[in-house]
Order: structure tokens, then C-alpha cells, then sequence
């Protein structure tokens, strides 16, 4: 299986921390945000990963991560492979998977929203998986902000809808996707949103037609670092942990 992490967008909301930089290279604690996410990936045991992000800050990204030299594959034991795409505009989650189509080729894949730092294991998750769609949700106080799943007696995920309203659970959809490779099939003719993106809800909610879709409800934290707070509560945590583990 090989990895994308969604590393664009404006963030608007953390300027004027993100007027020069973005988003995913602001620190958190001791690393960038987007340490967190390759570390997840790699001990999950995916060693193949692109970092789709925007031209602006390409640079930034390689002058970091490199071609993946300061990470080692739990496989390998050798360093990781990092390769990157460019997303001209930020079109939704949706367009930044299909930039990485190509790269994908026959193989399952890993989406990972690059602001996301979830505190779960999930190596067991990703080393089981064989077909369909695999979401991750967790328990919020402000759904409004997120994708919200709806789940029937059985607890199976009967449908998603993006920053409702009226959310109809506390349930969020976490950034972190796991699909065969019928997601690619599954953006043909896909329209784009209200707000002018190509959503990811919109795909897994494809799954759930199929019902092909199973979701796992996370025990430990999760962070979207999108706020100040969420970015200073991030940060927080990540200096507790690492006390605690000496
Ligand atoms: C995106 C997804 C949403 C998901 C969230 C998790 O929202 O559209 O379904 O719950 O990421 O971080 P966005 O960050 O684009 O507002």
C-alpha cells in the first residue's frame, strides 16, 4: 500500500502564522506538523509516500523531507521513499488523491490530511485491509466543523455529510482514508461541492452505496490543527508525551 498526505491549502485561519509558510510546516511542540503524519505512515509500514501540496511551497517541503532520508522503513530498514505532486489550486481532498492516481497505479492507498495528528496505532488496521474503504471517526463536541457519519443499530456508517448543520452524530470523519483502488473509478464524474471542492465525503458515501465501507472509532487523541487552539493544544500534548516517555 502506498501513502499520500494532503500537505496544501491556504489556512487561512492560522494568519498571519501562515502568510509566508504553510500550514503543514509549523512546528508542533519539537516537529513540523507534517512530521507526524509521515511518522504515522511509516509505523503503520508504508515506506512509498507522495506529499501532494502547492506550488508556493514545494521548495520548503523538499528542503525538509527530502526524498524521505530522515525516515526508515520498518520493512526495509532502509530510508523511505518520498515523492511529491503538485496541486495547482485547492480544488478539495478528492482532486489531491487523484493527483497521485499515477503513482498509486494497481495498489491500495493511504490518504492522510497532513494537519491530522492521531494518536491511535493503526499498523493492525492497514496490515488487515483488503478491500472497499476504511475510515477512522472519533467522538467531538463540535461536529459542525467536520464530516459526520450517521450510524444505523448495527454501528455501520449509513451516511456522511459534510459540516451539516444539524449534525445527526457526534461521530467526525478523521483524515485518514484507506482505499482499493476503485476510488480512482469511483471521481468519474464527480461534481464539485458547494464549496467548490471535490469532497472526499462524497467518495466514501460511493462506498457506502457499495457497502463496502467499515469505520473504526479512534480510543486515543486526535488533533486537526486548523485553529490557534487546536495548534497550541497540539503542542501541549506532544510535550507531555515526551516527558512521559523520557
Ligand atoms: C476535511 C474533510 C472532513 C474531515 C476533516 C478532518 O475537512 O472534508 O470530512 O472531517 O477534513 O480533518 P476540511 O479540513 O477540508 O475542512
Amino acid at each position: 500500500m502506498k501513502g499520500i498526505v494532503l500537505a496544501g491549502g491556504k489556512a487561512t485561519r492560522l494568519s498571519p502564522l501562515t502568510l509566508v509558510t504553510n500550514k503543514h510546516l509549523l512546528p508542533v511542540y519539537n516537529k513540523p506538523v507534517i512530521y507526524y503524519a509521515i511518522e504515522k505512515l511509516v509505523a503503520a509500514g508504508i515506506d512509498r509516500i507522495m506529499i501532494v501540496t502547492s506550488p508556493h511551497h514545494l521548495d520548503d517541503f523538499v528542503q525538509l523531507l527530502g526524498s524521505g532520508q530522515n525516515f526508515t522503513s520498518i520493512k526495509t530498514n532502509k530510508q523511505i521513499q518520498i515523492v511529491y505532486g503538485i496541486q495547482n489550486e485547492a480544488s478539495g481532498i478528492a482532486d489531491g488523491l487523484y493527483i497521485a492516481k499515477d503513482y498509486i497505479g494497481n495498489d491500495n492507498c493511504l490518504l492522510y490530511l497532513g494537519d491530522n495528528i492521531i494518536e491511535d496505532d493503526i499498523g493492525n488496521h492497514i496490515k488487515n485491509f483488503k478491500s472497499g474503504a476504511l475510515i477512522f471517526l472519533k467522538k467531538v463536541t463540535d461536529p459542525k466543523r467536520f464530516g459526520v457519519a450517521s450510524l444505523n443499530k448495527k454501528g455501520m456508517v449509513v451516511e456522511i455529510e459534510e459540516k451539516p448543520k444539524k449534525p445527526k452524530s457526534n461521530l467526525a470523519v478523521v483524515g485518514l482514508y484507506v482505499y482499493d483502488n476503485s476510488v480512482f473509478n469511483k471521481m468519474i464524474g464527480q461534481p464539485k461541492s458547494n464549496r467548490g471542492e471535490y469532497e472526499i465525503t462524497y467518495l466514501n458515501n460511493k462506498y457506502i452505496e457499495e457497502k463496502k465501507l467499515k469505520a473504526i472509532i479512534l480510543k486515543e487523541k486526535w488533533f486537526d490543527i486548523g485553529t490557534f487552539d487546536s495548534l497550541i493544544e497540539a503542542s501541549i500534548y506532544k510535550k507531555q508525551q515526551s516527558k512521559k516517555n523520557g
